[in-house]
């Protein structure tokens, strides 16, 4: 059963992108709508599918990120995470978006990240280590989930013994991001007001003993005579950050490992070549990016390449179709570690609300991606995948592999 619909007598191809044939293979329905027309009707509202479209909307300013809509939708109109999507990063807009950014970027520096390497390579053979014995595994469960969260772990100064608790606080947060916000916003509630809790002991253990994280670094912003961050906005941004870091890195991890059990060659390419791996990350990234963009609502009535677009229409920039635009993309169904991109892939967004996370998310796949090539070197799949469903945040769920 195909995703997707074209109806007679219909300006654009329907996108059913609530069905379980969509989320079995979004590329195969992105594919079949763009060979009729740049965007498609779906059943939330419209989907952009092509790199221009998408880099435009990315950048424009008559839009603004759907943010508080999916609650409205929801009917969540108070509580917990009506004011925690108020309050958090991507969710402001204009000069107060733009303030955090500045306050945020002067703490997340280069360094941070730089930091972290080695942690992250000690992190990636003590994974595979444990593996040691097995020739198959499910890789969410081993190595993709626990991975980030040590990561984040790192980032933020908090202690291992920590990790299990606010890794499953991150994971019953996500869900604030899905289709089933309603019916799951008691248990995404409960995590919020743990993760809250959990972000000011955190900041206090900072406050009383620095280290060279993160949270110390923000907090020592309040001492440098310019601006700082306040208790409600560092409290907002910890928590996105611990589940930002998280279950997007999972997912993109989840996706590399898919696709490279699919490109045996490319995967024995990258273990003799560990240089490439800056160059095989960008590209799993945009051949099989885990973000499917931000649905952004149009701030008045629009017109765009001859589509009238009404105030309140909400728009999906979507990411995996951009990527694999072949008027940008040359072959854009082909897995090719070694492609040069003329155009930076989208999957991190674009634009003011472009992911904070980038270069973190980057160093961490690049890391690990030679590593596990080298230790790994028969993968392939040791059953069906079970992507995730009725979620912006895309990947395996479960991903069995032998190797
Ligand atoms: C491969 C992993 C990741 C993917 C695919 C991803 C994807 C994205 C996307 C699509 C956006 C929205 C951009 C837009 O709508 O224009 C975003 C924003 C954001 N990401 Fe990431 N992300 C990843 C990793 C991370 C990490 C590791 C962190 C934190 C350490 C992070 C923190 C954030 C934050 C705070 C924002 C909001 C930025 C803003 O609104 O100004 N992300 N990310």
């Amino acid at each position: 059963m195909s995703a997707v619909h074209f109806e007679p007598g219909a300006a654009a191809p329907f996108i059913d992108t609530l069905s379980a044939a969509y989320d079995l293979d979004i590329h195969a329905a992105h594919r079949a709508a763009r060979e009729r027309s740049w965007y498609a009707t779906t059943p939330l509202g419209l989907v952009f599918l092509d790199y221009e479209s998408v880099h435009w909307l990315l950048h424009e300013k008559r839009f603004r990120l759907q943010g508080n809509d999916a609650l409205d939708l929801a009917g969540i109109r108070s509580g917990r995470l009506r004011e925690w999507f108020g309050q958090i990063l991507s969710n402001k807009e204009g000069e107060p978006h733009a303030r955090l950014r500045r306050v945020v970027s002067r703490a997340f520096t280069p360094r941070q990240i730089e930091r972290l390497r080695p942690m992250m390579r000690e992190t990636a053979r003590e994974f595979i280590d444990s593996l040691a014995g097995r020739s198959a595994c499910e890789f969410v469960e081993a190595f993709a989930a626990p991975y980030p969260v040590r990561v984040i772990g790192g980032l933020l100064g908090v202690p291992p013994s920590d990790f299990a608790r606010f890794h499953a606080w991150s994971r019953d947060l996500s869900l604030a991001f899905g289709s089933r916000i309603a019916e799951e916003r008691p248990r995404i509630e409960a995590a919020l007001a743990n993760l809250d809790d959990y972000a000011d002991g955190l900041v206090e253990r900072c406050r009383r003993s620095p280290g060279d994280d993160l949270t110390s670094a923000l907090v020592a912003l309040e001492s440098s005579g310019g601006d700082f961050l306040d208790a409600d906005e560092l409290r907002a941004m910890l928590t996105v950050l611990i589940f930002g870091g998280q279950d997007t890195t999972q997912c993109q991890l989840a996706c590399a490992l898919a696709t490279f059990a699919r490109h045996p060659d490319a995967w024995h390419l990258l273990a003799a070549h560990p240089e490439y791996a800056l160059s095989a990350a960008e590209e799993v990234l945009r051949y099989e990016g885990a973000g499917s963009g931000n649905p952004r609502t149009a701030l008045e009535d629009v017109e765009y390449r001859g589509l009238a677009i009404k105030a309140g229409t909400v728009i999906l920039p979507s990411a995996p179709a951009a990527n694999r635009d072949p008027k940008t993309y040359p072959d854009p169904d082909r897995f090719d570690p070694l492609r040069r991109h003329g155009e930076p892939m989208l999957t991190f967004g674009g634009g003011v609300h472009f992911c904070l996370g980038a270069s973190l998310a980057r160093a961490e796949i690049a890391e690990v991606l030679p590593l596990l090539a080298q230790r790994m070197p028969n993968l392939a799949l040791d059953g069906e995948i079970e992507w995730r469903r009725g979620s912006l945040i895309r990947g395996p769920e479960r991903l069995p592999i032998r190797f």
